[in-house]
């Protein structure tokens, strides 16, 4: 093993609280959905056990509604390490209509489904030990339950995807898509809330004030409607094709872990496939040859005109119509995203786009996970050269940044947070 093996080893070893990891010690300091899942992916390389671990605890403080929180606090964390805290979004009061947990406090919005995936690659690593523990017998009806939440509560658009009603759910927070529907969304008033955030990252690394206000704003009605999707305002619903593809690939995953806990994997697939259809026919832009978000509120299709790295992650999904991959394929090494070029890694946002800055969070740096997404895609759709090639690059930039949470991905200089968990545990995953 190399010097990046152990480097990130030890950024997971650093970051593990005893029952999961924090994606970073001073910015997150809690458990965060999408990142358990990918770091779960890591562990399984250095601990079969605390792999299942991490998605466990995490899978412990789903609400009876079948959500699974974006963040689960931990308790011994100061109220004013992190911003919204407990007390914000008071969802053992709040949520308890929604059945969220009495025991344990969480926030009451939603990240990518990337657990069922997550859950089937860390029984893959050491299946003996996974059936030893009941591991997918006792995680299957809980992430059964997590996609049975989506289809059902978040269709917002009666069209057959699942909608996200804040900018956090879909995990990229302050993408360019989001400045469309985001400027009907009155801010929070400046003095109600104070960002934590700014003590540990630098301030163009991070989403703006402005921003901050709405992302406050809608948290704030989504709790005071009690977390109820059929009441509460949703001011912000959108269709997302990264949250979607993610949906997707782990439906087909919860296919497989079925068929493994002698369930049926019929109706997975079925919903997969229905999925798909859906994603084609609602978020497909073929002249530009991406997949674009669709925005409930606006008039027309509600497509917004940005290009964004959501709209190439589809590249994971199963059986697509070949133009559909090929014209992806030629976004991703075109102009917009220059996969290859520079530092190698694609960007969160097209570099000829008119909000492209290669500093700010989700709106142009190179972020791991997302690399990983599209390195896996790469494989699935026949292009190995090429995923090669971003492998390399990931862990080139991986190492050289010291684990970074992003890179600008120009220059390749680290961004926001430093020793960051997904960033170490992808390394491991794809040191294999
Ligand atoms: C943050 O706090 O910046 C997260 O992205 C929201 O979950």
């Amino acid at each position: 093993r190399d010097g990046a093996w152990r480097g990130a080893a030890e950024v997971l070893i650093g970051n593990w609280t005893g029952t999961s990891t924090v994606p970073s010690r001073s910015l997150y300091p809690h458990q965060w959905s999408w990142d358990s899942a990918f770091l779960a992916i890591g562990w399984r390389h250095l601990s079969p056990r605390r792999a299942q671990r991490e998605l466990e605890s995490l899978l412990g403080a789903q609400w009876g509604d079948g959500r699974v929180p974006h963040i689960v606090f931990n308790p011994s964390v100061p109220l004013g390490a992190y911003f919204p805290s407990p007390d914000f979004w008071r969802s053992s009061a709040a949520g308890a209509g929604r059945g969220a947990p009495a025991t344990v406090e969480t926030s009451g919005i939603v990240q990518p489904p990337v657990h069922a995936l997550a859950a089937l690659l860390v029984h893959e690593a050491d299946p003996e030990i996974s059936r030893r523990r009941g591991f997918l017998t006792r995680l299957y009806p809980r992430l059964a339950r997590w996609h049975d939440y989506l289809a059902r509560r978040r269709d917002l658009g009666r069209g057959g995807l699942a909608a996200v009603v804040h900018p956090w759910e879909p995990g990229m927070d302050n993408s360019p898509c989001w400045d469309g529907p985001l400027a009907r969304i009155e801010p929070a008033e400046p003095g109600t809330f104070r960002r934590a955030d700014l003590d540990h990252g630098a301030a163009t690394d991070r989403p703006t004030d402005l921003d901050y206000g709405r992302y406050v704003r809608l948290a704030a009605e989504y709790r005071d409607a009690g977390y109820d999707d059929a009441a509460a305002p949703h001011g912000f619903a959108v269709e997302d094709p990264n949250f979607n593809a993610l949906f997707i690939a782990s439906e087909y995953a919860l296919a497989e872990i079925a068929a493994e806990v002698g369930a049926a994997p019929a109706g997975h697939l079925a919903r997969a496939e229905r999925l798909t259809r859906a994603l084609l026919d609602r978020l497909w832009d073929a002249e530009a040859g991406v997949f674009r978000c669709r925005d409930l509120h606006a008039g027309g299709d509600g497509l917004i005109p940005e290009t964004s790295v959501a709209g190439l992650v589809p590249l994971i999904v199963p059986g697509l119509p070949g133009p559909v991959v090929d014209a992806l394929l030629r976004t991703l090494t075109g102009p917009h995203f220059a996969l290859g070029d520079r530092t190698g890694l694609a960007p969160s946002y097209d570099l000829r786009g008119h909000a492209f800055d290669p500093s700010r969070y989700w709106r142009g740096p190179a972020w791991f996970n997302i690399n990983w997404l599209i390195e896996r895609g790469l494989r699935l759709q026949g292009v190995p050269e090429r995923a090669d090639a971003l492998r390399s690059a990931f862990l080139r930039s991986a190492a050289g940044s010291g684990y970074a949470e992003y890179v600008d991905p120009l220059t390749g200089e680290p961004r926001g947070a430093r020793r960051f968990g997904w960033t170490a545990a992808l390394t491991l995953d794809l040191l294999g």
